[in-house]
């Protein structure tokens, strides 16, 4: 019979340039979400909206997926929302984690979806799906991105109701925050939807923007390359599809190093 794993066996299996980290609390959404608050190394610096390679020792080997932070650069821990995938190589290990357990961070974060690589404007839009809220989570949290923009939408659109709650949750936080809902006053705005089940807000957000519903039920003029920014998130085609409708309103897609009217990133899964 085998020795129990000591700690010093454990610790030499940590990958170099790579922190390891303690899991302080699980919540479970539904079957298919949940998220993770952990520690957060001393050192680690990012951007909010960027993303991070987040993995677990699965046997032998190091797994990771890109995750985007959720927590905004401010805050003392970190936080990630994720998908379960039931045979996904890191969320079948990855939905079990308990407070406690270890999860690895790669050192470098990176990403798009940084309030720099928007030339200035006075309303930004941030398209969301499903976990695709992520890096929307840390930057409607950050006082930044009301110092840049006067008016801030997050749009969430998910399949079902249960799959919206980590976003009004969010909002809420904000909400019973002291200085953060000082800051933020009634400069954001929450629009969410679901596509598959009856609910007040319904549609797809690219039929929404497509068919004006979005900007009538929000009170604000169609999009306008003088004064709204966007940034998207979620899947490959909701990408694509909502990118068009973007330049088809003379938006011009930035990045870090040339700044522009919007700027796009996948939902990571895995
Ligand atoms: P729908 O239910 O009509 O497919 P998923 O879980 O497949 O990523 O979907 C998350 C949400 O994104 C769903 O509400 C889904 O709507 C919507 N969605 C899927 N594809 C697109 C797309 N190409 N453009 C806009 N929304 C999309």
């Amino acid at each position: 019979m085998n020795a129990p794993a000591k700690t010093e066996d454990f610790a030499i299996k940590i990958p170099d340039g790579v922190y390891a980290e303690t899991v302080l609390s699980v919540e479970h959404y539904t079957d298919h979400l949940f998220r993770f608050r952990m520690t957060r190394p001393a050192g680690f610096r990012f951007r909010s909206g960027e993303f991070a390679m987040i993995g677990l020792m699965v046997g032998e080997k190091p797994i990771y997926r890109a995750y985007s932070i959720a927590s905004p650069a401010w805050d003392e821990e970190l936080e990630f929302f994720s998908i379960k995938v039931p045979d996904g190589p890191l969320t079948s290990h990855l939905q079990a984690i308990k407070p406690g357990d270890t999860v690895l961070m790669r050192k470098k974060p990176t990403g798009t979806l940084v309030l720099d690589a928007l030339t200035p404007g006075r309303r930004l839009y941030m398209f969301s799906t499903g976990t695709g809220i992520a890096p929307f989570a840390s930057l409607i949290r950050d006082p930044d991105t009301y110092e840049k923009f006067e008016e801030v939408i997050l749009t969430h659109t998910c399949r079902d109701v249960a799959e919206l709650k980590y976003g009004f949750d969010l909002v809420d936080e904000i909400r019973n925050h002291e200085f953060l809902n000082e800051i933020v006053g009634d400069k954001l705005k929450h629009y969410a939807t679901v596509t598959r089940e009856d609910y007040p807000f319904q549609g797809r957000i690219t039929t929404l923007i497509e068919n004006g519903k979005l900007f009538a039920d929000l009170g604000v003029p169609a999009l306008d390359p003088e004064i709204d920014r966007g940034m998207i998130c979620g899947s490959s085609a909701m990408l694509k599809d909502t990118k068009e409708l973007l330049e088809k309103a003379g938006l011009t897609e930035g990045a870090n190093n040339k700044p522009a009217e919007f700027v796009i990133e996948r939902a990571f899964v895995g």
